[in-house]
């Protein structure tokens, strides 16, 4: 954790009801500048439902979401994605029949950050595409511009995902499960990945994600999500040796959280 302890992006008693069903209830969390929070708990705990709260793709049934101090609730997603706001929305946001470059030059211009903003028509074309190959290094996608989508392997397609987001320079990156159905031999790559976008010092990462090892290894902090509401939050070492937390489901659920963390912090 930083020094600094600038909230970048709170919520304040969120809620989010479908029908009878409390998805979300009562959820506070504040997310600090330039540190990795991850958002855990078992199948069906509200992560996506708070993350759709986030970015806006869903808006809350009460409470509130602010942004650098200013209210965004019901700001729509695109509104906020020019705030900084950078959501995965998983495999879908890819066009399959376009290039991997085609792909995140496309993203890089759907923004077009301020400093592009001059350039017009045929001008801004190399600006937007050096970008984008700027941006598929990062995610270790050099190689492949070429290549339709549609035939990458799933992990590069995650990969890809990630740099379409980048594409658009967001402060904050909101990633849901961003290794859901890869190998565990692609994690370790994805990994050095986020770890880079951190090391650049000045990108917010709001991580949901059922691979521990990782969680524990990346996060600054975490917090735990039980039916809808936060049961924990912390460092990783304080989750993992949170009775609450170890007892019941979630031991069950993720296993020994401070073995993982023996094993991954030291
Ligand atoms: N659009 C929706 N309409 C109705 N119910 C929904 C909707 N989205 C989510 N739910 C329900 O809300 C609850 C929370 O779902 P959510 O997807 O937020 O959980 P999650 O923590 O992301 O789970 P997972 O780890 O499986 O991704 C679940 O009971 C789910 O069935
Ligand atoms: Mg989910």
């Amino acid at each position: 954790m930083t020094a600094e302890r600038e909230i970048l992006l709170e919520a304040k008693n969120l809620r989010k009801e479908f029908g009878g069903l409390v998805a979300v209830d009562d959820v506070s969390v504040a997310i600090y500048a330039r540190t990795l929070h991850s958002i855990i708990g078992p199948n069906g705990a509200g992560k996506t439902t708070l993350f759709n709260l986030l970015s806006g793709m869903m808006n809350p049934s009460r409470g509130q979401v602010f942004y650098q101090g200013k209210d965004i609730t019901g700001l729509a997603p695109h509104r906020r994605a020019h705030l900084g706001i950078g959501r995965s929305f998983q495999i879908t946001n890819i066009f399959p029949n376009l290039t991997v470059l085609e792909n995140v030059r496309l993203a890089a211009q759907a923004i077009g950050k301020d400093n592009f903003r001059m350039l017009h028509g045929a001008d801004s074309f190399p600006a937007y595409e050096e970008k984008a190959r700027e941006v598929l290094g990062r995610v270790g996608l050099n190689g492949r511009e070429s290549h339709f989508a549609q035939t990458l392997p799933h992990g590069d397609k995650r990969k890809l995902e990630l740099g379409i987001m980048l594409a658009s320079d967001p402060q904050l990156l909101l990633l849901d499960e961003p290794t859901a159905g890869m190998s565990s031999e692609q994690v370790p790559a994805l990994l050095d990945i986020i770890r880079a976008i951190m090391a650049d010092g000045d990108k917010t990462i709001v991580l949901v994600e059922h691979r521990m090892d990782m969680v524990m290894s990346i996060s600054d902090r975490i917090t735990v999500m039980h039916q809808g509401q936060v049961l924990a939050e912390g460092t990783p070492h304080e989750i993992a040796t949170n009775q609450t937390v170890q007892s019941a489901y979630l031991g069950a659920l993720y296993g020994d959280l401070a073995k993982e963390l023996e094993d991954n912090v030291g």
